[in-house]
């Protein structure tokens, strides 16, 4: 561990309480009470040759990355930022699945911390969102943010870099309306170590076995908390607009348009359509 000074007591423990777990993700834990962004750091360490499960973990980053271009904000101390390193060799092809089981295994992490695993889903292809208490909305309780490198034809690893809104309380105006925290859903007293500990076990029982044999293992479940179907959405570029009806086994979102026709997107983002 290094510079861990401005670490709170929670995540000070980290290594101790992965350790116990025994999985084979976080053997290696660099905990930062500072950072650019802990997916940049996983980036390095790839390049330095650190091990499959190396995780890097920060208090705060100056340089939060999201998707799309998008900046990861979250106020120091507060939230769980951080990035394992997955030393994977499967085909490109295998990257949007391992995405969405990433997503699966925050949703199922949250789940556990709210004691309510109906609200939280995945919203494709791999925001975690806590349904609102309507059922008409959700909100986003964690990011994903998924990078992978290619050796030749092969992926040679996959840097999957996770924001979980933990205390935050107050958000930003312009995200009030669509963010949450498990502080704000009503989990009691929330402990990032053993959150952590919990996205690292579901992942190692199941991130393989999706990059090698793809998402048969988990689509059952990744149906059952899909935040998308049956609801009218549309691509953030305005180019497909229906109704959402599933997830394919490629990982591809379906779309039934207006004309019957079933649109599958491979990539970008969708949002509810109102109206
Ligand atoms: C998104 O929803 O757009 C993805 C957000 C991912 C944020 C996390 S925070 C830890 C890791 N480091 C980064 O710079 N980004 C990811």
């Amino acid at each position: 561990m290094a510079g861990t000074s401005q670490v709170a007591p929670d995540l000070a423990r980290v290594e101790e309480i992965v350790a116990a777990r025994g999985g084979r993700l976080g053997a290696s834990i660099h905990l930062l009470a500072a950072t650019g962004s802990t997916n940049d750091d996983a980036k390095t360490g790839a390049r330095e040759g650190a091990a499959h499960g190396s995780v890097w973990i920060a208090e705060t980053q100056s340089k939060g990355r999201g998707r799309q271009g998008r900046t990861w904000v979250s106020p120091p101390g507060e939230n769980l930022l951080f990035s394992v390193l997955l030393r994977l060799s499967c085909s490109p092809a295998r990257v949007p699945p391992i995405s969405l089981v990433c997503g699966l295994a925050v949703r199922e992490a949250v789940a556990k911390a709210l004691g309510d695993g109906d609200r939280v889903l995945v919203k494709w292809p791999n925001d975690v969102v806590v349904r609102d208490r309507t059922g008409a909305g959700y909100r986003k309780v964690a990011g994903i943010l998924v990078e992978s490198a290619l050796a030749g034809a092969k992926v040679e690893h996959v840097i999957v870099g996770i924001g979980v809104n933990v205390h935050t309380r107050d958000f930003p105006a312009e995200l009030e309306a669509i963010a949450t925290s498990l502080a704000r859903e009503g989990a009691g007293a929330p402990d990032r170590a053993e959150l952590l500990a919990d996205i690292l076990g579901a992942l190692d029982r199941d991130v393989e076995q999706v990059a090698h044999r793809g998402l048969a293992l988990v689509h059952a479940r990744l149906s059952a908390h899909d935040a998308l179907f049956g609801r009218p959405v549309e691509s953030d570029d305005g180019s497909v607009a229906g109704t959402a009806c599933g997830i394919d086994p490629e990982g591809r979102l379906m779309v039934r348009r207006a004309d019957g026709v079933i649109a599958r997107v491979a990539s970008g983002e969708m949002r509810l359509r109102i109206g």
